[in-house]
């Protein structure tokens, strides 16, 4: 590990200290904030000729400093002659901006952040539980999408449930909860199947699966309204459900989900550290953290070791 720099920006200087203290290395010295008007200011204060760099940080809240502060510390890295640049960008923001439905006049934002990320002379990237797998393909350079589920299955494992339903909260998670089920013995998968029958017309939420009297874990990769989960709890609940647990890999928990999550039926919801609980989130009983330093160092170890990522899981 001799030749390779950990650098972060200020999005999430936790997770970043995380990693680097699992790797047993320090964070690179530099300074990293902003002019007076709001520019951001990047000054890298040691020696990176040649070196493999990891920019770890998260693009979320605030998403647009956050993803300016990775480009310009890898433009300043790429002039200082940095040997190679990996962005660890745990939380992708602007991945649900993924394509243009019913050919609606809209950007395709993932796209565009993905080429801004190539523009800025970074040679590879590491995401975990990207939104959509096929993201992956916006990019001409290696993308190495990592998953919590590793995490999910073993804490589901330690919980001891008899017999739990494994739950996708929409039909777009479906491959994420059965990557689950695969690795829980007595499990089965559920679907919750949202549909909107008429134009402003609430969403009938059908349950497919059997959930009576069990255990509910629903998995889903990002937790922002708590609109999604909080209405399956509800669904969930109608159909018989006995508890129901969640974990969702990015909590970025914009308003009014705190509130929600208090008043759902939902006993608790374990997020990662992939973006920092406000103060407080990090109140609420209803919310668990497992860290993901440890997951991230070690795909760092095989990335720099030229050793398979995909075995991790
Ligand atoms: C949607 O496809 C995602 O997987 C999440 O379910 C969604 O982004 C969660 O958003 P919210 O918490 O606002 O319902």
């Amino acid at each position: 590990m001799n030749n390779t720099v950990l650098i972060c920006g200020n999005t999430n200087k936790a997770l970043a200290a995380s990693v680097a203290k699992s790797l047993n290395m320090p964070l690179a010295d530099a300074k990293i904030d902003r002019f007076n008007d709001g520019e951001v200011n990047v000054d890298i204060h040691e020696n990176v000729r040649g070196k493999d760099i990891f920019i770890i940080q998260s693009t979320c809240y605030p998403v647009n400093d956050s993803l300016m502060e990775i480009l310009l510390i890898a433009d300043a890295l790429k002039r200082a002659s940095a040997g190679s640049i990996t962005a660890v960008i745990p939380y992708y923001g602007y991945a649900r901006q993924d394509r243009r439905p019913r050919s609606k006049r809209v950007p395709i934002s993932a796209k565009l952040k993905a080429d801004l990320i190539m523009v800025a002379g970074i040679g590879r990237i590491i995401t975990v539980d990207l939104h959509a797998d096929q993201i992956q393909g916006f990019f001409n350079i290696p993308a190495d999408n990592i998953y919590y589920s590793r995490i999910i299955s073993d804490d589901i494992l330690k919980s001891g449930h008899e017999r739990c339903a494994i739950i996708s909260p929409d039909v777009g998670g479906v491959v994420r909860a059965r990557a689950v089920v695969k690795k829980i013995e007595n499990s089965h998968l559920v679907i919750v199947d949202k549909r909107r029958q008429a134009p402003n017309k609430a969403e009938v939420m059908n349950i497919i699966g059997d959930v009576k009297d069990l255990d509910c874990i629903i998995i889903d990769d990002i937790i922002d309204t708590a609109g999604t989960l909080t209405q399956a709890a509800k669904a969930l609940k109608q159909a018989g459900a006995k508890r129901i647990f969640a974990y969702c890999t990015h909590p970025v928990l914009s308003d009014p989900a705190l509130d929600l999550i208090e008043s759902s039926e939902i006993d608790y919801i374990t997020v990662s550290d992939s973006i920092p609980l406000t103060a407080k989130a990090e109140k609420s009983t209803k919310i668990k953290v497992l860290p993901l330093g440890d997951l991230l160092a070690e795909t760092i170890k095989r990335v720099i070791g030229h050793q398979s990522v995909s075995a991790m899981f």
